[in-house]
């Protein structure tokens, strides 16, 4: 079989097996934005499409290709994994690579997080991060955020603050409640009584990148000791160097006792996840000889995933990329800040590392007035279209909305970018935002046209 030849001969078919077979609402919505077009090939920070056409990848696949696509030394040593034929799964066994990935993921995680158990994806460490304080804790409660994103299969979803995914799946999970983020005297009140097993929460939330005070993570550290709840950090997103650090909970030097990370960590080629915890709490979970398989899956250990993601860290490591998301991150956020200081629509940026929301609000100006009330009238989640559009249509870089009804840009581009990626995106914003500066103006109008063709075919 030539997967390369099957590719390439029927290429054409893409968007028409998606709609027959896949999604065919996403397939309308990418057509609509004029997303749809066809990638052949990505490279760092890059994407090809069928026309040779590269494009600036600020979105890196939602996170996962933190160490740039298709990197060299990942696929040798994925190459090298298969050529060694050594067994994986045997399942009545212990592997080589999963022990040497749990050992590097230990040396890096904070604090005395040592034990690790391995998941297939984000939403799945989510939910035995859950399991494992409910055991550990032999409570049931859970606090979770307003606006908190922890995936969307069912236990996570009832974690999870935003009610366009909630809405049609209720009842979820009983004991679950939600408090504000970054309000510490909330947390106390859900806490107080005792009975809850674990407050999860995101260190920097991925819906609209809100970064907390920094007093909020080292209180909410103070009051689960007190009220004897776990804290379950979801690095899912924030992990592996996203925001500057390696996890985001270095940011204020605060130790969960539970934390989840995904995304990066086999550098975008083989899903995987993982669950670090202290000994003690893991012990309570796996605590006979009979409760070995207490909580377990069928991949999670693959050597596939367990050798990208060694190659991956090592990557991270040796290239220094923690140091250069910060760096970047750094720059992009002056430079963004500075547009701020120019354009009205522009009200703010928040960021750590190369996690950065673009925070987009209600002009001053009459003119524009009258169109940014327009498009919110017409639909609240219209309005960042102007950006995310434009920039790929006329600039060729890859972005998303943050989130449902916030006006927020968000970009999450690989941590390779260098000083040259940066300018090029931050000279594009320039010119996209001085389009959008102008009312009215063929960019409005096209906005507006959009907004008028997804109502009608809703
Ligand atoms: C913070 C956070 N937690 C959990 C998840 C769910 O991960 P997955 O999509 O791999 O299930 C995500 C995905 O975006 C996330 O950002």
């Amino acid at each position: 079989m030539d997967i390369a030849s099957i590719i390439k001969s029927r290429a054409r078919e893409t968007y028409d097996l998606h709609r027959q077979y896949v999604n065919p609402q996403l397939v309308r919505v990418l057509e609509v934005l004029g997303f749809n077009r066809n990638y052949t090939s990505a490279k760092g920070a890059r994407l090809i499409d069928e026309n040779g056409r590269e494009v600036l990848d600020f979105l890196s696949g939602f996170g996962v290709f933190g160490i740039g696509r298709n990197h060299p030394l990942v696929a040798q040593v994925l190459r090298d994994m298969m050529e060694t034929g050594s067994p994986s799964m045997v399942q009545m066994d212990v592997g080589i690579v999963s022990g040497l990935l749990a050992e590097s993921l230990a040396r890096i995680a904070p604090g005395d997080l040592e034990s690790v158990f391995f998941t297939n994806s984000g939403t799945e460490g989510v939910e035995g991060a859950l399991k494992f304080a409910r055991q550990a804790t032999k409570k049931t409660k859970v606090v979770y955020c307003d606006r908190a994103f922890h995936g969307l299969t069912l236990g996570a979803l009832s974690v999870n603050g935003t009610e366009e995914f909630r809405e049609r799946n209720e009842p979820l999970l009983p004991g679950c409640v939600p408090v504000p983020f970054n309000d510490l005297g909330a947390l106390e009140s859900a806490l107080s009584d005792r009975d809850v097993a674990a407050f999860i929460v995101e260190p920097i939330q991925g819906k609209g990148v809100f970064i907390p005070d920094d007093d909020y993570l080292p209180g909410v550290r103070r009051l689960c000791d007190k009220y004897g709840a776990l804290l379950i950090a979801d690095e899912v997103q924030t992990g592996l160097g996203r925001t500057g650090r390696m996890f985001a909970v270095n940011h204020w030097d605060v130790v969960p006792d539970l934390l989840v990370v995904s995304k990066a960590l086999s550098g975008g080629y083989i899903p995987v996840g993982a669950i670090i915890t202290r000994r003690e709490i893991y012990s309570k979970v796996f605590d006979s000889m009979d409760r070995c398989f207490a909580h377990s899956n069928t991949f999670g250990q693959n050597n596939l995933a367990m050798a990208a993601g060694l190659a991956t860290l090592h990557v991270i490591e040796q290239d220094n990329l923690v140091e250069r998301s910060a760096r970047m991150g750094k720059f992009l956020i002056n430079g963004l800040e500075e547009l701020a200081g120019r354009y009205e629509l522009l009200h703010e940026i928040r960021g750590k590392g190369l996690m950065i929301g673009i925070q987009f609000g209600a002009p001053e100006s009459f003119t524009l007035k009258t169109g940014w009330k327009l498009l919110h009238k017409m639909n609240g989640d219209l309005f960042c279209q102007m950006i995310t559009i434009p920039l790929l249509e006329k600039h060729d870089i890859l972005t998303q909305v943050a989130g449902h009804g916030i006006d927020t840009v968000k970009i999450l581009p690989p941590l390779i970018i260098d000083n040259a990626d940066a300018d090029c995106f931050l000279e594009a914003m320039d010119k996209v935002l001085k389009d959008a500066h102008k009312f009215p103006s063929s960019a409005w109008t096209t906005i507006k046209n959009l907004g008028l063709r997804t109502a009608k075919t809703a």
